[in-house]
């Protein structure tokens, strides 16, 4: 049965229900679309009581998955912790295909649920198992360090996995540990080169990028300061180098969301996906939010409807295969060691 063809009623019992989950998201979702939200949020809310259920969402997730719904949100290094750690049985995982499967590296034992599979990435896409394969043969001795946006196929081939959190100091201990002063860091283009301008280490590149924060400019962001005197800018290290450069401050989504939360600017404009201001707004109402940004049509994937669902059929269940999971393990451990 296809549940989500199904429309839930917004009845007095589930705006009473519901009131002070709306009140929280009321500046970012208007009045007119909570109905269609509220019998959702509700239902998923108790299904997650009774299959003992944990959703963990990416700040790219829309406000009434982010702030109704989620038990845990985070960047993808947030994620993949709670996923380690998480007591639940089911994980269902608000984000993309590649989180899903890092929670079920990380958490083998429990029944981790995408609610679209084909909630995908072009980073993930953008590399195969066989890629890296050539790659250690063609720099032999090199360690590869490893961009959690990719397939368990990817990981299990690699040394250590790094996000956008930590990506320096992975590759600084990396070199440091096995005595060499290049490494090899896939898939994201971009996010080695901007890497490499803060480390001594030389970075060996792939020609993967992520198609939310390749279109963005330099001269957008110029753009952006000429029409917001005084606007603050933060951008993610997923984007071109010359959009880095011009920013005030590159850093994962939670380290945006940190130096709004730490310095409070007057105006900011957050280069990166569109839910993320929505998301930060909610907490810092006193701080003024420039929104251009781009879609992530695979985090758009997810949604209340389909997150119910996953809950109620138990569906999609990811598996990966043991032989790959392993290795997948090894690496994506040793980076939450460090
Ligand atoms: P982080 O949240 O780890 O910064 O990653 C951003 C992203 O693009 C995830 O797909
Ligand atoms: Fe992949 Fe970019 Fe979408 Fe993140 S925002 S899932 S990196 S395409």
């Amino acid at each position: 049965m296809n549940l989500q063809s199904q429309e839930l009623a917004y009845t007095p019992q589930v705006a009473a229900a519901t009131v002070r989950l709306y009140d929280k998201v009321a500046k970012v979702v208007p009045k007119v679309e909570w109905p269609v939200y509220a019998p959702y949020v509700q239902a998923i809310n108790t299904l997650k009581r009774d299959k003992s259920a944990v959703i963990l969402a990416h700040n790219y997730m829309t406000p009434e998955i982010f702030h109704c719904v989620a038990d845990f949100v985070g960047d993808s290094l947030q994620l993949a912790r709670e996923a380690a750690k998480t007591d639940a049985q089911v994980i269902v995982q608000a984000g993309v295909h590649f989180m899903a499967e890092t929670s079920k590296i990380l958490s083998p034992g429990k029944t981790v649920l995408i609610p679209d599979l084909r909630a995908g990435c072009s980073l993930a896409a953008s590399i195969t198992g066989a890629d890296v394969r050539l790659l250690k043969q063609k720099y032999p001795g090199l360690p590869v360090v490893t961009y959690v946006n990719t397939s368990a196929e990817v990981k299990a081939e690699s040394d250590v996995c790094c996000t956008s959190s930590n990506a320096r100091a992975v590759v600084e201990d990396i070199a440091r540990e096995r005595g060499v002063d290049t490494v090899i860091m896939i898939p994201d283009e971009f996010l080695a080169q901007n890497i490499a301008k803060q480390t001594k280490i030389k970075i060996i590149t792939w020609k993967g990028h992520c198609e939310v924060h390749e279109r963005f400019s330099a001269a957008d962001i110029r753009s952006y300061r000429e029409a917001n005197p005084g606007v603050i800018v933060l951008a993610h290290p997923e984007c071109p180098p010359e959009v880095i450069a011009e920013a005030d401050f590159a850093g994962s989504t939670a380290a945006m969301i940190g130096y709004v939360g730490e310095k409070r600017p007057k105006k900011v404009v957050m280069v990166t996906e569109c839910s993320m201001s929505d998301n930060v707004a909610v907490e810092y109402p006193d701080v003024e939010f420039v929104r251009p940004c781009n879609l992530c049509p695979h985090m758009k994937r997810i949604t209340l409807k389909n997150i119910r669902e996953a809950l109620e059929t138990g569906r999609h269940e990811v598996t990966i295969d043991p032989a790959i999971a392993a290795p997948a393990r090894r690496a994506v451990e040793r980076m939450l060691a460090l």
